[in-house]
């Protein structure tokens, strides 16, 4: 299985439809009278509707994946607690189906633990972790009364215990430890090697230290460990060697310290396929890999096995979204490549600017016709680098056209922005024939709204 952010080859003219897109759309995407359906809505009526341009995201797909990660990791161990990371894309409602689905929250910020506390998520559910937190965000998370927090450097730890000390509580934590590993994905998106601005190495022994000085302050409890090697991983190899490396960390701690670690985390990071020929691995694969790999080491080492926690974002939405756009300008640069133009761009999808990522295309309108041309989609921003899909196959498209682009369900919305005063478009749920604004598109208004006179 290639490394996901290999180089690609050429592309062709595939001549697939929509039907041959499966692995990179929605469940419950079908085609009617030619028209691209998700959740039983037409998405051409959609668009036409609500306006473009539109995030549209597949409740039903969302339910399912979160449903998957509990079973499959269940499956091998009772108790492990499937965390949906936030930072892929939150609001409100996405906020509430967490929690219906039994599932907990991870927050990276004081912003994503007010939506939280606005959803009235269960706080003892609710995890935050950041490299740098404020002074103020530790305060809202011992406030609030969030279940763990995962602490990340010496200084935060100190800050942390004085703050719950002077409320008379104890703060739970885990210590992010760096295993070492390097994760095989793109350079942006590792996390778990030596040389990185997360946690603590285990090399130098910052690790045991971070152990021992949790283990002496009075407004912490240590309840154990957590780690993410990284994003966009499609190898389960690089999973394994990381719980390798911290179950016998796990061991020198009951060694040197006497203490027993009961929970450990191992973060996120199960890839997803964006174009045709991704071959991600299955949750079911990784909850055999990720739940068994702890309990084996465990066993070797003496050691109770760990409550678990897994932290997926991207493998619950990325799939479960599209973005729709309406075709404007259409430019054939006789001999070099035709541009289709959208009413949308970076600012609503940066990750082809920023990490060369690639996506599939097509026309929800033509969903049944063959993608016959090779075409790139650019978007309407002042940057030439404002390219959402790169040279890829697409149906002939006609000004009015209404192109999707899929797999924007992860890491689009949330890291959008308003560029060139843009406002950010707005994301509908759909599910059953029926759709519904989980985020309204901005206005002028709002883009204004912090605007002082
Ligand atoms: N846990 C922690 C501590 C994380 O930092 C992350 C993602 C996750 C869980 C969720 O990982 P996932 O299952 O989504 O891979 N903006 C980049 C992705 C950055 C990921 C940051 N951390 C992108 O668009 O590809």
């Amino acid at each position: 299985m290639g490394k996901p952010s290999a180089p690609r080859p050429p592309a062709v003219p595939d001549q697939k439809t929509a039907a041959d897109l499966a692995s990179v759309l929605p469940m419950t995407a079908t085609v009617k009278d030619g028209h691209l359906f998700i959740g039983g809505v037409d998405t051409v009526e959609l668009a036409h509707e609500a306006g473009t341009a539109l995030y549209v995201m597949d409740e039903q797909h969302i339910r399912h994946q979160l449903r998957e990660y509990v079973k499959w990791t269940r499956y091998h161990w009772k108790d492990v607690d499937v965390i949906y990371a936030g930072k892929a894309f939150l609001s409100l409602q996405m906020a509430r189906l967490v929690a219906e689905e039994g599932c907990s929250l991870l927050c990276a910020s004081g912003g994503e633990l007010a939506y939280a506390i606005r959803a009235e998520f269960p706080m003892e559910r609710v995890q935050v972790h950041g490299n740098n937190k404020t002074d103020y965000e530790l305060e809202e998370c011992v406030d609030a009364g969030v279940g763990r927090l995962v602490v990340d450097s010496l200084f935060e730890m100190d800050r942390l215990s004085a703050i719950a000390e002077a409320r008379g509580v104890k703060q739970s934590i885990l210590i992010r430890v760096t295993p070492g590993i390097e994760a095989d994905t793109h350079d942006f998106i590792q996390t778990g090697q030596e040389d990185s601005k997360f946690g603590f190495g285990l090399a130098e022994g910052l690790a045991m230290r971070a152990v021992k000085h949790a283990l002496e302050l009075p407004g912490i409890d240590l309840a154990g460990l957590h780690m993410h090697i990284g994003s966009q991983i499609f190898a389960l190899h690089s999973f394994s060697a990381a719980i390798e490396v911290a179950v016998h960390f796990m061991q020198e701690i009951r060694d040197e310290t006497g203490h027993t670690i009961r929970e450990l985390d191992t973060g996120g990071g199960l890839g997803i396929a964006y174009g045709l020929p991704d071959e991600p691995s299955t949750i079911k694969d990784y909850g055999k890999v990720v739940v068994d790999g702890i309990k084996e080491h465990c066993e070797e080492h003496g050691l109770p096995v760990p409550k678990m926690m897994v932290e997926p974002g991207r493998s619950i939405v990325a799939n479960a979204g599209v973005t729709l756009y309406t075709v404007g300008s259409i430019k054939e640069i006789p001999n070099i490549r035709t541009y289709v133009a959208v009413d949308g761009g970076m600012s609503d999808n940066i990750r082809p600017s920023l990490y060369d990522a690639h996506y599939e295309a097509l026309i929800a309108n033509k969903a049944d016709k063959p993608r016959e041309m090779i075409a790139t989609v650019a978007g309407k921003h002042c940057e030439s680098g404002d390219i959402l899909v790169h040279d890829a196959p697409l149906q002939c498209p006609e000004s009015g056209d209404i192109l999707c682009v899929c797999a924007t369900g992860a890491y689009c919305q949330s890291m959008s922005s308003n560029y060139n005063k843009q406002v950010r478009p707005g994301v509908v749920f759909v599910n059953e024939g029926e759709w519904r604004w989980t985020v309204k598109r901005e206005t002028y208004a709002d883009l204004m709204a912090q605007d002082v006179e």
